[in-house]
């Protein structure tokens, strides 16, 4: 089994001023994001889950990691897909609390920054992280980490909102995403101290598109990135392979 660090690992840091800030407002918003994620998106998150695993056609060999697992959904998802042994990372220690709660002993859970894992090079054969990478201080150095834990071969999927392309379409769910959802997230959630759900779309308008993310993933180390849009482009799955 993988080294897994103990849950309080980056209680006593003092040198990570913005990852700091990102790890409490998601320990904030931990005990309502799970009920609001199924509610805001309609529960389409559940099925983009489901496809992701689905795309990655697990025979039940592999060894995966879930990168930003949160409360452990996409990782449940991989495991229920046919993965064989899923771990699950995040350094909102709440998130990692409620993931271990949901999952039980299918799955180990463990506190560790994204861009600076605690694992072996060529450790894993599939890494996944959803909705996690655009809340990376260091995106490039994620992508980094991810593609050294990898074998060669291995593949990394990426599940995160995106930019409709259509116009019209995006007009329409701009007005959702902008202006309705921050209104119901803060307020079921309490906002995290950070107005987490303003801060979601505008995380998302300054995040890179599809094709740039490629790029970025092709930079850090991968050789092919198949990309998927997904319900008109609101979201987008990224498989780079090593
Ligand atoms: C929007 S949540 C996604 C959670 C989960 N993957 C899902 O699909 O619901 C983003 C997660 O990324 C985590 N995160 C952000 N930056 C991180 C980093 N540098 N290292 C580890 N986790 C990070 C946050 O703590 C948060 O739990």
């Amino acid at each position: 089994m993988p080294h897994v660090p103990a849950p309080t690992r980056f209680a006593d840091e003092t040198d990570r001023k913005s990852g700091r800030r990102i790890s409490r407002m998601f320990d904030r918003i931990a005990p309502t994001y799970d009920m609001l994620n199924h509610l805001l998106s309609a529960n389409t998150d559940v099925r983009w889950r489901k496809q992701a695993a689905a795309m990655l056609a697990l025979d039940g060999t592999e060894r995966l990691l879930d990168l930003c697992c949160g409360t452990g959904d996409l990782s449940v998802a991989m495991k229920d897909g046919g993965a064989g042994e899923v771990v699950g990372t995040d350094f909102a220690v709440e998130m990692v609390r409620l993931a271990r709660k949901k999952a039980g002993d299918r799955i180990e859970f463990g506190v560790a920054d994204t861009t600076d894992l605690p694992f072996e090079d060529a450790s894993f054969d599939v890494a996944t992280v959803g909705f996690g990478v655009r809340n990376l201080e260091d995106l490039d150095g994620g992508f980094r980490e991810a593609c050294r834990v990898l074998r060669p071969g291995g593949r990394f999927l990426v599940l995160e909102f995106s930019r409709p392309p259509n116009a019209v379409f995006r007009a329409v769910y701009h007005t959702y995403f902008m202006i309705v959802l921050p209104m119901i997230g803060n307020l079921v959630s309490g906002g995290g101290g950070d107005n987490a759900y303003t801060y979601l779309p505008r995380s998302v308008m300054a995040f890179p598109g599809p094709h740039a993310l490629g790029e970025r993933l092709k930079q850090a180390g991968f050789s092919s990135v198949d990309i998927t849009p997904l319900t008109g482009g609101i979201a987008c799955i990224h498989i780079a392979t090593k």
